[in-house]
C-alpha cells in the first residue's frame, strides 16, 4: 500500500519536473535535466506531499511544491559536486564532469530560478499571507544551505571541530531543506501554525539523522549501490562526526595516519581505505547511536500531531525508518 502511495506521488513529481525543465538551448537544458534521469530517492518531495496529505491539503499544489523542492535540491547537488570535486552522482558522472564546470554552474543557476517558478505556480491563487510565508520558508532555506556549505568548506581547513559545530553545520547544509519541505507541505495544506511548526521540527530532526547516516555511508557503503564515491570526505578533509570522534579516541599512531591522509588529494585509494578503517573502528557505533537519537526525536514529533490521513502518516514513518536503515 505504501509502495503504491509513493509511486503515485513519484509519477506526478517526475512528470512535473520533465514538463518544466525544457527549453531550446539544448546543452543547457540537457545538463539541467541530466541528474533527474540518473535517479535519486526524491525524499524531500515525498516528505512534502505526505506532510500536505497528513493535514488534508490539496494534492495538486503539493506536487508542484514538491517538484520545486526537488529542483532546488538538484541545483545544490550540482554545485556541491563542483565544490567537493566529486566525479560520481546517482551512479553517473557528475554534471561538471560530463558538461564542464561552466555549464554545470549555469545548470545550477537555471534550476535555482526554475524552483521559484514552480513554487510560484504551486501557490497561485492562495491567500497572500500564506504565499508570503511560503516564499520566506523557501528563501530562508536557500540562504541557510549556503551558510552550511560555507561552514562545511571552512571546516576542511580547521584541525579541530566540536560535535556542536558539526551539528550546526549539518543543520544548515542538509536538515534545513528537510524542514522546509515538511513545513511547506503543512503550510500549503493549510495546517495551523502549531502543526506547521511540529512538522517543520520533524523534518529538521530527521534531516540531522539523514546527514549523519550520509556521512556513515560515505565510509561504509557499496560504491555502486551508493552511486557516489567512497572516502571522498576523507580526501577532501571533511570534519564528519566520524572523523571528529576518531580523532578523539584513536591512538597517537592512528591519529597520525588519519591526519596525514585527511584532506590529502594525492592519497591513494589504499591509503584512504586504511584511514577509513581506523576512523570506523572508533566512530561507527557512536555515529549510528547519534543518528538514532535524532530519528527517535523526529518520530516523537510526528506522533504529537493529529493525522488526518493515516497512510500519509505511515509513509512519513516509513521514510524516517528508511533514513536510518538505508544503504544508499
Ligand atoms: C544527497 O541527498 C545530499 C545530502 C544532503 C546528503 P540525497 O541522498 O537525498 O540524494 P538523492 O536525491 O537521493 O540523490
Ligand atoms: C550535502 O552535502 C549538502 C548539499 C548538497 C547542500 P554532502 O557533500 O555531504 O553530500 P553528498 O555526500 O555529496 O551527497
Ligand atoms: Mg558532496
Ligand atoms: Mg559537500
Amino acid at each position: 500500500m505504501i509502495d503504491a502511495y509513493f509511486n503515485d506521488i513519484l509519477k506526478d513529481i517526475n512528470a512535473t519536473i520533465a514538463n518544466y525543465i525544457k527549453g531550446d538551448v539544448k546543452e543547457l537544458y540537457e545538463a539541467s535535466y541530466y541528474l533527474f534521469q540518473a535517479g535519486g530517492k526524491r525524499l524531500r518531495p515525498l516528505m512534502l506531499v505526505a506532510s500536505s496529505d497528513l493535514v488534508g491539503g490539496e494534492r495538486r499544489r503539493a506536487i508542484l511544491a514538491g517538484s520545486a523542492v526537488e529542483v532546488l535540491h538538484t541545483f545544490t547537488l550540482i554545485h556541491d559536486d563542483i565544490m567537493d570535486q566529486d566525479t560520481l552522482r546517482r551512479g553517473m558522472p557528475t554534471v561538471h564532469v560530463k558538461y564542464g564546470v561552466p555549464m554545470a554552474i549555469l545548470a545550477g543557476d537555471l534550476l535555482h530560478a526554475k524552483a521559484f517558478q514552480i513554487l510560484n505556480d504551486a501557490l497561485s491563487g492562495m491567500e497572500s499571507n500564506l504565499i508570503t510565508k511560503a516564499f520566506r520558508i523557501f528563501t530562508d532555506a536557500i540562504l541557510v544551505i549556503s551558510e552550511g556549505q560555507a561552514l562545511d568548506m571552512q571546516f576542511e581547513d580547521r584541525k579541530s571541530i566540536s560535535e556542536g559545530e558539526y551539528l550546526d553545520m549539518i543543520n544548515r547544509k542538509t536538515a534545513k531543506l528537510f524542514s522546509a519541505s515538511t513545513a511547506l507541505g503543512a503550510l500549503i495544506g493549510k495546517a495551523t501554525d502549531n502543526v506547521v511548526k511540529k512538522l517543520e521540527d520533524f523534518g529538521l530532526l530527521l534531516g540531522i539523522s539523514f546527514q549523519i547516516v550520509d556521512d556513515i555511508l560515505g565510509l561504509t557503503a557499496n560504491e555502486e549501490e551508493l552511486g557516489k564515491p567512497l572516502y571522498s570526505d576523507i580526501r577532501e578533509g571533511k570534519k564528519t562526526i566520524l572523523v571528529i570522534k576518531a580523532l578523539e579516541m584513536a591512538s597517537e599512531e592512528e591519529k597520525r595516519i588519519i591526519l596525514q591522509n585527511l584532506g590529502n588529494r594525492n592519497a591513494s585509494k589504499e591509503e584512504l581505505k586504511q584511514t577509513a578503517d581506523i576512523i570506523k573502528k572508533y566512530s561507527l557505533n557512536y555515529a549510528y547511536e547519534l543518528a538514532d537519537k535524532y530519528y527517535k526525536q523526529a518520530l516523537d514529533k510526528l506522533d504529537s500531531i493529529e493525522w488526518k490521513n493515516e497512510l500519509a502518516g505511515k509513509a512519513l514513518k516509513y521514510i524516517a525508518e528508511f533514513t536510518v536503515k538505508r544503504r544508499k
